[in-house]
Protein backbone atom coordinates (compact mmCIF):
# COMPACT_ATOMS: atom_id res chain seq x y z
CA UNK A 1 0.00 0.00 0.00
CA UNK A 2 1.33 3.42 -0.38
CA UNK A 3 2.68 5.23 2.95
CA UNK A 4 -0.23 7.32 2.97
CA UNK A 5 -2.55 4.62 2.75
CA UNK A 6 -5.31 5.31 6.05
CA UNK A 7 -8.88 4.45 6.63
CA UNK A 8 -11.19 7.19 7.35
CA UNK A 9 -13.33 7.23 10.41
CA UNK A 10 -16.50 6.55 8.03
CA UNK A 11 -14.18 3.31 6.98
CA UNK A 12 -13.02 4.49 3.79
CA UNK A 13 -9.78 4.43 2.10
CA UNK A 14 -7.92 7.69 1.78
CA UNK A 15 -5.03 8.52 -0.19
CA UNK A 16 -2.13 11.09 0.20
CA UNK A 17 -4.99 12.73 3.07
CA UNK A 18 -7.91 12.36 -0.05
CA UNK A 19 -11.13 9.54 0.01
CA UNK A 20 -11.07 7.50 -2.26
CA UNK A 21 -14.88 8.21 -2.78
CA UNK A 22 -14.22 11.44 -3.47
CA UNK A 23 -11.58 10.31 -5.96
CA UNK A 24 -13.93 8.21 -7.63
CA UNK A 25 -16.74 10.63 -7.92
CA UNK A 26 -14.59 13.98 -8.96
CA UNK A 27 -12.51 11.80 -11.40
CA UNK A 28 -14.28 8.98 -12.41
CA UNK A 29 -13.48 5.29 -12.42
CA UNK A 30 -11.24 3.33 -13.34
CA UNK A 31 -8.85 5.54 -11.73
CA UNK A 32 -5.44 5.60 -11.75
CA UNK A 33 -3.87 7.42 -8.36
CA UNK A 34 -0.45 8.15 -7.86
CA UNK A 35 0.87 8.65 -3.99
CA UNK A 36 3.77 11.32 -4.33
CA UNK A 37 4.74 10.47 -0.55
CA UNK A 38 5.36 6.62 -2.00
CA UNK A 39 7.29 8.08 -4.64
CA UNK A 40 9.74 9.93 -2.81
CA UNK A 41 10.15 7.79 0.34
CA UNK A 42 11.22 4.65 -2.27
CA UNK A 43 13.32 7.41 -3.87
CA UNK A 44 15.05 8.55 -0.39
CA UNK A 45 15.59 4.87 0.43
CA UNK A 46 17.27 4.26 -2.99
CA UNK A 47 19.85 7.12 -2.37
CA UNK A 48 20.35 5.79 1.60
CA UNK A 49 22.29 2.95 0.44
CA UNK A 50 23.88 4.54 -2.53
CA UNK A 51 24.98 7.24 -0.87
CA UNK A 52 28.33 6.16 0.56
CA UNK A 53 29.92 4.57 -2.55
CA UNK A 54 33.18 6.12 -2.57
CA UNK A 55 33.31 6.94 -6.68
CA UNK A 56 29.79 8.43 -6.71
CA UNK A 57 26.54 6.39 -7.80
CA UNK A 58 23.22 7.94 -9.42
CA UNK A 59 19.67 6.53 -9.43
CA UNK A 60 18.57 6.86 -12.85
CA UNK A 61 14.76 6.33 -12.75
CA UNK A 62 13.45 3.73 -16.03
CA UNK A 63 10.49 5.90 -17.71
CA UNK A 64 9.31 2.85 -19.04
CA UNK A 65 7.57 1.99 -15.92
CA UNK A 66 5.44 5.11 -15.67
CA UNK A 67 6.00 8.58 -17.64
CA UNK A 68 4.49 11.48 -18.40
CA UNK A 69 5.59 15.16 -17.97
CA UNK A 70 4.33 15.64 -14.26
CA UNK A 71 6.47 12.43 -13.38
CA UNK A 72 9.37 13.80 -15.30
CA UNK A 73 9.05 16.66 -12.99
CA UNK A 74 9.13 14.69 -9.50
CA UNK A 75 12.10 12.72 -10.91
CA UNK A 76 13.99 15.95 -11.59
CA UNK A 77 12.89 17.39 -8.01
CA UNK A 78 14.27 13.75 -6.45
CA UNK A 79 18.03 14.70 -7.84
CA UNK A 80 17.73 11.37 -10.35
CA UNK A 81 18.47 10.72 -14.09
CA UNK A 82 16.27 8.93 -16.32
CA UNK A 83 16.28 6.33 -19.09
CA UNK A 84 14.44 6.67 -22.32
CA UNK A 85 13.64 4.00 -24.77
CA UNK A 86 11.90 5.83 -27.67
CA UNK A 87 10.94 9.26 -29.62
CA UNK A 88 7.51 9.20 -27.00
CA UNK A 89 9.74 9.30 -23.65
CA UNK A 90 12.53 11.79 -25.10
CA UNK A 91 10.09 14.12 -26.00
CA UNK A 92 8.10 13.79 -22.55
CA UNK A 93 11.50 14.52 -20.76
CA UNK A 94 12.29 17.56 -23.06
CA UNK A 95 8.68 18.72 -22.87
CA UNK A 96 8.74 18.75 -18.97
CA UNK A 97 12.23 20.51 -19.59
CA UNK A 98 14.46 17.51 -17.44
CA UNK A 99 17.64 18.72 -16.19
CA UNK A 100 19.35 15.73 -15.10
CA UNK A 101 21.28 13.49 -17.23
CA UNK A 102 19.22 11.18 -19.75
CA UNK A 103 20.60 8.28 -20.81
CA UNK A 104 18.82 6.62 -24.59
CA UNK A 105 17.98 2.80 -24.33
CA UNK A 106 16.75 0.22 -26.58
CA UNK A 107 17.64 -3.06 -29.05
CA UNK A 108 16.38 -1.30 -32.43
CA UNK A 109 16.92 2.58 -31.62
CA UNK A 110 15.77 4.39 -34.94
CA UNK A 111 17.97 7.87 -36.76
CA UNK A 112 15.75 10.13 -35.40
CA UNK A 113 16.24 9.02 -31.89
CA UNK A 114 19.96 8.81 -32.24
CA UNK A 115 19.84 11.94 -34.02
CA UNK A 116 17.89 13.25 -30.68
CA UNK A 117 20.47 11.91 -28.43
CA UNK A 118 23.38 13.58 -30.25
CA UNK A 119 21.62 17.12 -30.24
CA UNK A 120 20.23 17.18 -27.00
CA UNK A 121 23.20 15.75 -25.26
CA UNK A 122 21.74 12.15 -24.52
CA UNK A 123 23.96 9.72 -22.79
CA UNK A 124 23.87 6.45 -25.69
CA UNK A 125 23.55 2.77 -24.16
CA UNK A 126 24.45 1.23 -27.29
CA UNK A 127 22.76 -2.01 -27.43
CA UNK A 128 24.91 -3.89 -30.85
CA UNK A 129 27.60 -2.47 -32.94
CA UNK A 130 25.22 -0.90 -35.56
CA UNK A 131 24.29 1.31 -32.84
CA UNK A 132 27.31 2.76 -33.12
CA UNK A 133 28.35 3.18 -36.69
CA UNK A 134 24.94 4.95 -36.61
CA UNK A 135 25.87 7.08 -34.36
CA UNK A 136 29.07 7.92 -35.95
CA UNK A 137 27.21 8.27 -38.73
CA UNK A 138 24.61 10.89 -37.37
CA UNK A 139 27.86 13.02 -35.62
CA UNK A 140 29.56 13.30 -38.99
CA UNK A 141 26.20 15.16 -40.15
CA UNK A 142 25.71 17.64 -37.24
CA UNK A 143 27.85 20.57 -35.60
CA UNK A 144 28.85 18.68 -32.82
CA UNK A 145 32.18 18.52 -31.56
CA UNK A 146 31.81 17.07 -28.29
CA UNK A 147 31.92 13.08 -27.90
CA UNK A 148 28.27 11.54 -26.91
CA UNK A 149 28.87 9.48 -24.02
CA UNK A 150 28.43 5.77 -24.40
CA UNK A 151 27.82 3.04 -22.54
CA UNK A 152 27.88 -0.96 -23.85
CA UNK A 153 24.90 -3.05 -22.90
CA UNK A 154 26.37 -6.65 -22.64
CA UNK A 155 24.78 -10.02 -22.14
CA UNK A 156 26.09 -11.06 -18.25
CA UNK A 157 24.56 -14.65 -19.15
CA UNK A 158 22.89 -14.24 -15.67
CA UNK A 159 19.28 -15.99 -15.83
CA UNK A 160 17.09 -14.20 -13.27
CA UNK A 161 14.02 -16.10 -11.18
CA UNK A 162 11.57 -14.00 -12.62
CA UNK A 163 8.68 -14.61 -15.15
CA UNK A 164 10.45 -15.86 -18.83
CA UNK A 165 9.36 -12.43 -20.27
CA UNK A 166 11.08 -10.22 -18.36
CA UNK A 167 13.99 -11.93 -17.94
CA UNK A 168 17.14 -10.09 -19.78
CA UNK A 169 20.19 -10.90 -18.87
CA UNK A 170 20.07 -14.70 -20.15
CA UNK A 171 22.62 -16.23 -22.60
CA UNK A 172 19.87 -15.85 -25.13
CA UNK A 173 19.03 -12.35 -25.22
CA UNK A 174 17.46 -10.20 -27.26
CA UNK A 175 19.61 -7.21 -25.32
CA UNK A 176 22.78 -6.76 -25.34
CA UNK A 177 26.18 -7.61 -26.93
CA UNK A 178 27.33 -11.21 -26.19
CA UNK A 179 30.68 -11.08 -24.05
CA UNK A 180 32.11 -12.82 -26.96
CA UNK A 181 31.89 -9.67 -29.42
CA UNK A 182 32.87 -7.01 -26.62
CA UNK A 183 36.23 -6.65 -27.50
CA UNK A 184 36.02 -5.96 -31.00
CA UNK A 185 33.07 -3.25 -29.45
CA UNK A 186 35.51 -2.01 -27.19
CA UNK A 187 38.20 -1.47 -30.05
CA UNK A 188 35.61 0.44 -32.21
CA UNK A 189 34.24 2.59 -29.76
CA UNK A 190 37.95 3.27 -29.03
CA UNK A 191 38.80 4.32 -32.64
CA UNK A 192 36.00 6.96 -32.65
CA UNK A 193 36.51 10.29 -31.77
CA UNK A 194 32.54 10.57 -31.77
CA UNK A 195 32.60 8.08 -28.75
CA UNK A 196 33.58 8.70 -25.33
CA UNK A 197 33.14 5.24 -23.82
CA UNK A 198 31.83 5.17 -20.23
CA UNK A 199 31.65 1.46 -19.38
CA UNK A 200 29.17 -1.38 -19.37
CA UNK A 201 25.87 -1.63 -18.50
CA UNK A 202 23.88 -4.86 -17.63
CA UNK A 203 20.06 -5.01 -16.81
CA UNK A 204 19.42 -8.65 -15.88
CA UNK A 205 15.58 -8.63 -15.38
CA UNK A 206 12.48 -7.42 -13.35
CA UNK A 207 10.58 -8.46 -10.47
CA UNK A 208 14.16 -9.76 -8.84
CA UNK A 209 13.57 -11.06 -4.99
CA UNK A 210 16.73 -11.36 -4.40
CA UNK A 211 20.24 -9.73 -4.63
CA UNK A 212 22.51 -12.61 -5.33
CA UNK A 213 22.25 -12.20 -9.06
CA UNK A 214 22.78 -8.45 -8.71
CA UNK A 215 26.31 -9.45 -6.89
CA UNK A 216 26.68 -12.09 -9.57
CA UNK A 217 26.54 -9.24 -12.45
CA UNK A 218 29.28 -7.25 -10.45
CA UNK A 219 31.36 -10.28 -10.68
CA UNK A 220 31.24 -10.11 -14.47
CA UNK A 221 31.43 -6.67 -14.70
CA UNK A 222 34.54 -6.97 -12.20
CA UNK A 223 36.52 -9.44 -14.59
CA UNK A 224 35.55 -7.75 -18.05
CA UNK A 225 36.74 -4.33 -16.42
CA UNK A 226 40.33 -5.88 -15.78
CA UNK A 227 40.68 -7.42 -18.73
CA UNK A 228 39.57 -4.21 -20.64
CA UNK A 229 42.19 -2.18 -18.74
CA UNK A 230 45.20 -5.01 -19.12
CA UNK A 231 43.94 -5.33 -22.99
CA UNK A 232 43.50 -1.77 -23.69
CA UNK A 233 44.97 0.15 -21.45
CA UNK A 234 41.91 1.72 -20.77
CA UNK A 235 40.25 1.81 -17.73
CA UNK A 236 36.05 2.26 -18.00
CA UNK A 237 35.24 4.99 -15.83
CA UNK A 238 31.53 4.13 -14.79
CA UNK A 239 29.55 1.09 -14.97
CA UNK A 240 25.36 0.93 -15.17
CA UNK A 241 24.22 -2.20 -13.05
CA UNK A 242 20.28 -1.32 -14.25
CA UNK A 243 17.66 -2.34 -12.29
CA UNK A 244 15.00 -4.85 -11.83
CA UNK A 245 14.38 -5.29 -8.28
CA UNK A 246 10.42 -6.63 -7.41
CA UNK A 247 8.50 -4.76 -5.35
CA UNK A 248 4.99 -7.10 -3.25
CA UNK A 249 2.03 -7.39 -5.30
CA UNK A 250 0.59 -9.98 -3.30
CA UNK A 251 0.75 -10.78 1.25
CA UNK A 252 3.06 -13.59 0.21
CA UNK A 253 5.61 -11.80 -1.73
CA UNK A 254 8.94 -10.36 0.28
CA UNK A 255 11.05 -8.13 -1.54
CA UNK A 256 14.26 -6.78 -0.12
CA UNK A 257 14.47 -3.36 0.95
CA UNK A 258 15.43 -0.68 -1.62
CA UNK A 259 18.18 0.69 1.05
CA UNK A 260 19.60 -2.76 1.43
CA UNK A 261 19.32 -3.61 -2.64
CA UNK A 262 21.30 0.08 -3.05
CA UNK A 263 23.77 -0.67 -0.12
CA UNK A 264 24.31 -4.42 -0.90
CA UNK A 265 25.22 -2.77 -4.46
CA UNK A 266 27.11 -0.49 -3.39
CA UNK A 267 29.31 -2.83 -0.45
CA UNK A 268 29.65 -5.57 -3.63
CA UNK A 269 31.18 -3.28 -5.48
CA UNK A 270 33.55 -2.10 -3.70
CA UNK A 271 34.44 -5.73 -2.37
CA UNK A 272 34.92 -7.09 -6.10
CA UNK A 273 36.65 -4.02 -7.61
CA UNK A 274 38.88 -2.73 -5.04
CA UNK A 275 39.14 -5.41 -2.39
CA UNK A 276 39.47 -8.38 -4.07
CA UNK A 277 40.99 -7.18 -7.64
CA UNK A 278 42.60 -3.75 -6.85
CA UNK A 279 40.93 -1.94 -9.49
CA UNK A 280 40.06 1.38 -9.66
CA UNK A 281 36.13 1.97 -8.55
CA UNK A 282 34.33 3.09 -11.69
CA UNK A 283 31.13 5.58 -10.93
CA UNK A 284 27.81 4.13 -10.71
CA UNK A 285 24.12 4.25 -12.00
CA UNK A 286 21.21 1.84 -11.14
CA UNK A 287 18.19 1.79 -13.03
CA UNK A 288 14.89 1.23 -10.90
CA UNK A 289 11.30 1.59 -12.48
CA UNK A 290 8.80 -0.44 -10.79
CA UNK A 291 10.36 -0.44 -7.17
CA UNK A 292 10.24 3.77 -7.42
CA UNK A 293 6.74 3.78 -8.34
CA UNK A 294 5.22 0.60 -8.17
CA UNK A 295 3.74 0.67 -4.73
CA UNK A 296 2.79 4.24 -5.19
CA UNK A 297 -0.21 3.31 -7.55
CA UNK A 298 -3.88 2.51 -6.73
CA UNK A 299 -6.21 1.86 -9.28
CA UNK A 300 -10.01 2.47 -8.33
CA UNK A 301 -13.05 0.68 -9.90
CA UNK A 302 -16.77 0.90 -9.52
CA UNK A 303 -18.70 -3.20 -8.84
CA UNK A 304 -20.97 -3.27 -11.81
CA UNK A 305 -22.59 -6.51 -12.35
CA UNK A 306 -21.81 -9.57 -9.68
CA UNK A 307 -23.09 -13.16 -11.11
CA UNK A 308 -22.99 -15.95 -8.91
CA UNK A 309 -22.29 -19.55 -10.46
CA UNK A 310 -22.42 -23.26 -8.95
CA UNK A 311 -18.61 -23.07 -9.19
CA UNK A 312 -17.29 -19.32 -9.02
CA UNK A 313 -18.40 -15.73 -8.27
CA UNK A 314 -17.70 -13.54 -10.73
CA UNK A 315 -17.69 -9.62 -9.26
CA UNK A 316 -17.71 -7.52 -12.72
CA UNK A 317 -15.56 -3.69 -12.71
CA UNK A 318 -15.76 -0.90 -15.57
CA UNK A 319 -11.71 -1.42 -15.88
CA UNK A 320 -9.60 -4.29 -16.83
CA UNK A 321 -6.79 -5.52 -18.61
CA UNK A 322 -6.81 -2.35 -20.84
CA UNK A 323 -5.85 -0.25 -17.88
CA UNK A 324 -3.31 -3.10 -16.10
CA UNK A 325 -2.94 -5.47 -18.74
CA UNK A 326 -0.28 -7.60 -16.13
CA UNK A 327 -2.28 -10.04 -15.21
CA UNK A 328 -3.17 -11.21 -18.55
CA UNK A 329 0.08 -10.41 -19.73
CA UNK A 330 2.40 -12.50 -16.76
CA UNK A 331 -0.32 -13.83 -14.80
CA UNK A 332 0.23 -11.20 -12.55
CA UNK A 333 -1.50 -11.18 -8.90
CA UNK A 334 -3.23 -8.44 -7.20
CA UNK A 335 -4.71 -7.40 -4.01
CA UNK A 336 -8.18 -6.34 -3.82
CA UNK A 337 -10.08 -4.33 -0.95
CA UNK A 338 -13.64 -2.46 -0.90
CA UNK A 339 -12.37 0.97 -0.78
CA UNK A 340 -15.53 2.51 0.64
CA UNK A 341 -15.52 -0.58 3.17
CA UNK A 342 -12.25 -1.07 4.19
CA UNK A 343 -13.99 -3.06 7.26
CA UNK A 344 -15.51 -6.09 6.06
CA UNK A 345 -18.90 -7.33 7.68
CA UNK A 346 -17.93 -10.78 8.24
CA UNK A 347 -21.14 -12.31 7.19
CA UNK A 348 -21.27 -10.53 3.70
CA UNK A 349 -17.42 -12.02 2.96
CA UNK A 350 -17.82 -13.73 -0.12
CA UNK A 351 -15.30 -15.29 -2.45
CA UNK A 352 -15.24 -13.33 -5.80
CA UNK A 353 -13.36 -13.65 -8.97
CA UNK A 354 -12.87 -9.99 -9.97
CA UNK A 355 -12.98 -9.40 -13.85
CA UNK A 356 -12.66 -6.52 -16.51
CA UNK A 357 -15.12 -5.70 -18.33
CA UNK A 358 -13.46 -6.52 -21.94
CA UNK A 359 -14.41 -9.53 -24.07
CA UNK A 360 -11.84 -11.86 -22.87
CA UNK A 361 -12.13 -14.70 -20.49
CA UNK A 362 -9.03 -14.04 -19.59
CA UNK A 363 -9.29 -10.64 -18.36
CA UNK A 364 -9.32 -11.37 -14.52
CA UNK A 365 -7.31 -8.70 -12.08
CA UNK A 366 -8.05 -10.71 -9.09
CA UNK A 367 -8.94 -14.46 -8.86
CA UNK A 368 -10.70 -15.51 -5.44
CA UNK A 369 -11.31 -12.47 -3.46
CA UNK A 370 -12.43 -12.15 -0.23
CA UNK A 371 -14.25 -9.42 -0.42
CA UNK A 372 -18.29 -7.71 1.60
CA UNK A 373 -18.70 -6.06 -2.12
CA UNK A 374 -22.34 -4.95 -3.35
CA UNK A 375 -22.46 -3.00 -7.24
CA UNK A 376 -21.89 0.92 -6.75
CA UNK A 377 -18.73 0.13 -4.09
CA UNK A 378 -15.69 0.64 -5.28
CA UNK A 379 -12.60 -1.82 -5.70
CA UNK A 380 -8.85 -0.83 -4.76
CA UNK A 381 -6.13 -2.37 -6.30
CA UNK A 382 -2.81 -1.94 -5.04
CA UNK A 383 0.81 -1.70 -6.39
CA UNK A 384 -0.44 -0.23 -10.17
CA UNK A 385 2.05 2.45 -10.39
CA UNK A 386 4.19 0.59 -12.63
CA UNK A 387 3.77 -0.90 -15.75
CA UNK A 388 0.00 -0.09 -15.91
CA UNK A 389 -0.52 2.91 -17.47
CA UNK A 390 2.74 2.58 -19.70
CA UNK A 391 1.69 -0.44 -21.09
CA UNK A 392 -2.28 0.31 -21.10
CA UNK A 393 -4.40 -0.12 -24.08
CA UNK A 394 -7.80 0.79 -25.89
CA UNK A 395 -9.51 -2.40 -26.46
CA UNK A 396 -12.34 -2.75 -27.16
CA UNK A 397 -12.01 0.88 -28.05
CA UNK A 398 -12.31 2.13 -24.76
CA UNK A 399 -10.53 5.40 -23.64
CA UNK A 400 -7.92 5.05 -21.42
CA UNK A 401 -8.64 6.96 -17.24
CA UNK A 402 -7.71 9.66 -15.70
CA UNK A 403 -4.18 9.43 -13.53
CA UNK A 404 -3.93 11.79 -10.41
CA UNK A 405 -1.59 12.65 -8.19
CA UNK A 406 -2.38 12.94 -4.55
CA UNK A 407 -0.01 14.85 -1.88
CA UNK A 408 -1.17 16.63 1.50
CA UNK A 409 -4.77 16.63 1.25
CA UNK A 410 -4.41 17.57 -2.73
CA UNK A 411 -5.36 15.77 -6.01
CA UNK A 412 -4.70 17.26 -9.20
CA UNK A 413 -4.35 15.15 -12.82
CA UNK A 414 -1.07 13.67 -13.87
CA UNK A 415 -2.96 12.61 -17.03
CA UNK A 416 -6.27 13.99 -18.17
CA UNK A 417 -8.75 10.83 -19.46
CA UNK A 418 -8.91 10.43 -23.02
CA UNK A 419 -12.60 10.76 -24.29
CA UNK A 420 -14.04 9.06 -27.60
CA UNK A 421 -13.48 12.07 -29.19
CA UNK A 422 -9.43 11.40 -28.84
CA UNK A 423 -10.39 7.99 -30.16
CA UNK A 424 -11.67 9.39 -33.58
CA UNK A 425 -9.33 12.12 -33.76
CA UNK A 426 -7.29 9.87 -35.70
CA UNK A 427 -9.62 7.87 -37.73
CA UNK A 428 -9.39 8.67 -41.85
CA UNK A 429 -11.97 7.07 -43.90
CA UNK A 430 -10.07 6.20 -47.39
CA UNK A 431 -11.84 8.01 -50.22
CA UNK A 432 -13.18 4.46 -51.71
CA UNK A 433 -15.69 4.56 -48.51
CA UNK A 434 -16.91 7.20 -48.23
N1 LIG B 1 16.70 -0.80 -17.17
C1 LIG B 1 16.42 -1.44 -18.33
C2 LIG B 1 17.41 -1.46 -19.39
C3 LIG B 1 15.18 -2.09 -18.47
O1 LIG B 1 14.91 -2.72 -19.61
C4 LIG B 1 14.24 -2.04 -17.43
C5 LIG B 1 12.93 -2.69 -17.56
C6 LIG B 1 14.57 -1.33 -16.27
C7 LIG B 1 15.82 -0.73 -16.17
C8 LIG B 1 13.63 -1.18 -15.12
O2 LIG B 1 13.31 -2.40 -14.56
P1 LIG B 1 12.42 -2.43 -13.23
O3 LIG B 1 13.21 -1.76 -12.15
O4 LIG B 1 11.18 -1.70 -13.52
O5 LIG B 1 12.19 -3.88 -13.01
N2 LIG B 1 6.34 -4.84 -18.35
C9 LIG B 1 6.98 -5.74 -17.39
C10 LIG B 1 8.33 -5.22 -16.95
C11 LIG B 1 9.25 -4.99 -18.13
C12 LIG B 1 10.57 -4.41 -17.71
C13 LIG B 1 11.32 -3.91 -18.90
N3 LIG B 1 12.59 -3.34 -18.59
C14 LIG B 1 6.06 -5.94 -16.19
O6 LIG B 1 4.98 -5.35 -16.16
O7 LIG B 1 6.39 -6.69 -15.30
Amino acid sequence: MPVSARVSKGNVLTLGGVSTEVLARDFGTPLWIMCQDTIEAAAREIAAGLQHYPAGALPCYAGKAFLCTAMVRLVDKLGFGLDVVSKGEIETALAANFKGSIYLHGNNKTDEELALAVKHNLKVVADNQQDLERLVQLHSKTERTTPTEVLLRIIPGIDLDTHDHIKTGHDTSKFGIPLSQLNDTIAYCLSEKSIKLMGLHAHIGSQAMDLEPFQQVIEVFADIYEEVSKRFSYVLPHLDIGGGLGIAYVASDKPIALEEWTRTISNKMVEAFQEKRGLPLPSLSIEPGRCLVGTAGVTLYRVGRMKQLEQINYLSVDGGMADNPRPITYQAAYTAMVANRMEPREEHLKTWTIVGRYCESGDIIVEEAQLDAAPGDIIAIFATGAYNYSMASNYNRTARPACVLVKDGHSELMIAPETEEDLLRLDRIPSWLK
